[in-house]
């Protein structure tokens, strides 16, 4: 008994050894408070991933006309608001780099980030957005992920904003990479009052039901 009691201990102590060998992130996670059912912010994110993040980083499983039906946009407007009409509405959202050249000149390629959001959490991604400094060289460095090869690319956008609107930014690009992660949240989200709604007019008429069944009947 003493023997199993000890051997799950020491699996336990082992389990949360490897989780945190595993890359856990340096510093503490910001709070991203971020909201998927905010369009306006799931819009700006699409725009901003766009300009900033497409140059190196794609996100394969999502195709444009997906995004602009859940993101209230028509398939002209995802394709001039993230594409600069320079791809078709059936397409994947693929990088702009040609295959190779990143690792030519960052040492690696960029991941693709379709399931990022779930992988490491959308904290993760906004404190990770924030998290550049400059060290004692005067090279960017990232304190979440520190020595990356991702060049801070929101560099002149933070430089030219004021630290509210630069949050909102990160917070922006975050939400719409969350969406990205499981696009079929916002359809849950929306089916959940429609479930609801149902329940309760069947609610209502199993009552009224009830009562026509009962009426004649004393009891
Ligand atoms: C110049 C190319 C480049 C651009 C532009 C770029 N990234 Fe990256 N990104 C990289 C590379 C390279 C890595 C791999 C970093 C590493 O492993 O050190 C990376 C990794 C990441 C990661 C994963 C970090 C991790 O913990 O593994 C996230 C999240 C990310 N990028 C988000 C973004 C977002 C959001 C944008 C746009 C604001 C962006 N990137 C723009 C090159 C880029």
């Amino acid at each position: 008994m003493k023997s199993w009691m000890l051997l799950i201990g020491l699996l336990t102590l082992t389990v949360s050894g490897m989780t945190q060998a595993a890359g856990g992130p340096a510093i503490e996670l910001e709070d991203a408070q971020n909201n998927l059912r905010d369009q306006d912010s799931l819009q700006r994110g699409a725009v901003l991933f766009s300009n900033y993040c497409m140059a190196c980083h794609s996100v394969k499983y999502m195709r444009y006309n997906r995004i602009a039906r859940d993101l209230g946009w028509s398939d002209e407007q995802v394709l001039q608001n993230m594409t600069f009409n320079q791809a078709r509405a059936v397409d994947h959202v693929m990088t702009r780099m040609q295959a190779g050249v990143s690792t030519e000149i960052l040492g690696t390629e960029p991941p693709d980030l379709s399931l990022m959001a779930r992988l490491k959490g959308p904290d993760y991604i906004y404190t990770f957005l924030r998290a550049y400094q400059l060290d004692e060289n005067g090279n960017w460095d990232n304190s979440v992920l520190k020595g990356t090869s991702m060049p801070n690319v929101l560099e002149s956008f933070q430089r030219h904003s004021t630290p509210e609107d630069y949050a909102q930014a990160a917070r922006d690009i975050t939400n719409f990479l969350e969406y990205v992660g499981e696009p079929a949240k916002l359809e849950r989200y929306d089916l959940g009052w429609k479930v609801i709604l149902f329940l309760l007019v069947l609610l209502l008429l199993t009552y009224l039901l009830k009562r026509e069944y009962w009426r004649d009947i004393k009891h």
